[in-house]
């Protein structure tokens, strides 16, 4: 049987792991989060001293994956997707959080130093700076914000606050940084925002994308 691969993306915070685990033990798509797959494998290229993490390796990524992307079935969790094959998804769900809440969610975090920072990240210019002053013509996806490496916080490890990190990828937020994205990554009617607020914006979402998961596959049969 044929099965579709989901990408859920958005800002770190906006509940990509939370929606992703849930509907992977609902549907029995497999799931694969990006920043747990780049650790396990050490998958890096460098370090953002400005940002005090690891710098992910796409391409071993994107090699890592290949495999089981063409299979099928696969639920990919990452706060990027410009570097994935766009043939790999048959749909991207972009999640979105009101900023108040994002806030305080990342703030219970305990600001992690850790976790990885995209390539493009490393000449993105000043992250905290003001939609549009950060960008450039030869800024690859022309995003003014990237958003900081603020995932969730390894056990065991003592994080420094950092607040910039908490305001950068708050502005990530607001300014949609990761919605831009996949939409000049991927065509515009498999893009889908998702609200993911309030436990029942999870509920919905997961029902909502059964269902989606369901037509796909009669579609798909012969
Ligand atoms: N719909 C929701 N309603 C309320 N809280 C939520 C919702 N979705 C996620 N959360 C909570 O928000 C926090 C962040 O969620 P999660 O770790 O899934 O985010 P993430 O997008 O995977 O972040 P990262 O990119 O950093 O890994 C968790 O404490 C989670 O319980
Ligand atoms: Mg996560």
């Amino acid at each position: 049987m044929l099965l579709p691969n989901i990408l859920l993306t958005g800002t770190p915070g906006v509940g990509k792991t939370t929606l992703g685990k849930e509907l992977a033990s609902r549907s029995g798509l497999k799931y694969v989060n990006v920043g747990d797959l780049a650790r396990e494998g050490q998958l890096y290229d460098g370090y953002d001293e400005e940002y005090d993490c690891p710098i992910l390796d796409e391409d071993r990524v994107v090699d890592e994956l290949e495999n089981q992307m063409s299979e099928g079935g696969v639920i990919v969790d990452y706060h990027g997707c410009d570097f994935f094959p766009e043939r790999w998804f048959h749909i991207v769900f972009v999640l979105k959080t009101d900023n108040s809440i994002l806030y305080k969610r990342l703030e219970n975090r305990g600001f992690p130093g850790g976790s990885e920072v995209k390539a493009s990240a490393w000449n993105a210019g000043d992250p905290g700076s003001i939609p549009g002053s950060g960008r450039s013509p030869e800024e690859g996806n022309g995003n003014p914000l990237q958003y900081s490496c603020l995932e969730n916080p390894m056990e065991g490890r003592a994080w420094g606050y950092n607040e910039k990190k908490l305001k950068d990828n708050v502005q990530c937020e607001i300014f949609q940084v990761l919605h831009e994205e996949a939409l000049a990554s991927y065509k515009e009617e498999i893009v889908h925002q998702l609200p993911s607020n309030k436990p029942e914006d999870l509920e919905d979402n997961i029902n909502q994308i059964l269902k989606w998961i369901e037509q796909w596959v009669k579609d798909h049969s012969s």
